[in-house]
């Protein structure tokens, strides 16, 4: 029996194929899981986010496939009472969802404006607390959630800036929300991955040498795939993590203990004193 046989639940954050909830999405299928989507809903009604939403899908047969944008407590209510009707209760629940308009992302931190903070802690920290809340009254008998996130949350990354804020903000919740539903059987994680190219990472500045350096630091020597947190996710959401909760599980090839440069200057030093 596969580790999802019988579990139902929602991956809300697919983009495209390369995002990151799609990784989470194939793994969880391959276990047997049956899943519904959100897609955000179009601003001129052409449908393409669904079309994308539907085509990253393609072949993990979809449960369904509805419209939320998570900015709005209207849409996230009708989104929800759809996931009711369809599925009633659910076991799991996946929140991949960040958001920051490129001018405040790509500036400094200080240079952040109160409007695009606004925004961005809107649909990137309090997004998770609204959907939490609706997810947890469809797991009667408890369940599992994970929300996405990232080291800029804990320690400062150039090049994250003000998203860095809001995924502090993101942490801090996972573990008071924790505490809120732990009573309920209801577990609540956070998955810190390291950096991947997905739609969103195109907004971070410099996101190349992200990766160049997370490669060249890390424990493991190499970056993370979508499958690494696809796996991780699905421990997660598991009853093979029963009794973990409140934590933020880093799948980043270990980038987030090292305070040196480590092998990455061991490297320059061969570079260095090779011959020209
Ligand atoms: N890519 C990385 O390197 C990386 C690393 C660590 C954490 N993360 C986090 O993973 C999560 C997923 O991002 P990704 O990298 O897969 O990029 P992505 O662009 O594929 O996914 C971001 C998702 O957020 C959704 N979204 C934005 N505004 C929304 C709204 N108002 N309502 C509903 N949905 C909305 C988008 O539709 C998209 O599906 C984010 O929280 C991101 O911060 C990404």
């Amino acid at each position: 029996m596969a580790l999802f046989t019988g579990k139902k639940g929602i991956i809300m954050g697919i983009a495209n194929d390369h995002s990151i909830a799609t990784g989470v999405a194939k793994i969880l299928h391959s276990e047997g899981a049956t899943i519904g989507y959100s897609h955000l809903p179009d601003e001129d009604g052409r449908g393409r986010m669904e079309a994308r939403v539907k085509k990253a899908t393609d072949g993990l047969n979809p449960a369904f496939i509805l419209p939320c944008d998570v900015s709005s407590d209207e849409s996230t209510h009708t989104f929800f009472q759809n996931v009711k009707e369809r599925f009633g209760a659910i076991d799991f629940f996946v929140h991949a969802i960040a958001f920051a308009a490129m001018d405040d992302l790509r500036g400094s931190t200080l240079a952040a404006s109160r409007a695009g903070f606004l925004q961005a802690m809107n649909i990137s920290a309090y997004s998770f607390i609204s959907t939490a809340r609706a997810a947890a009254e469809l797991m009667p008998t408890g369940g599992s959630m994970i929300t996405m996130t990232y080291l800029g949350g804990e320690r400062v990354v150039p090049g994250y800036n003000m998203m860095g804020v809001c995924k502090a903000a993101l942490e801090s919740a996972v573990k008071y929300i924790a505490f809120d539903l732990g009573p309920k059987n209801i577990r609540v994680n956070g998955l810190s991955a390291g950096p991947v190219r997905t739609l969103a990472a195109a907004g971070i500045g410099d996101f190349k040498s992200m990766l160049t350096i997370n490669s060249a630091i890390a424990p493991l020597q190499k970056n993370i795939t979508q499958e690494d947190v696809g796996k991780t996710a699905a421990f997660l959401l598991s009853d093979w993590s029963q009794s973990i909760t409140a934590e933020n599980v880093h799948v980043d090839a270990g980038y987030h203990v090292m305070a040196g440069p480590s092998h990455a200057l061991e490297k320059l030093a061969t570079l260095v004193q090779k011959p020209h």
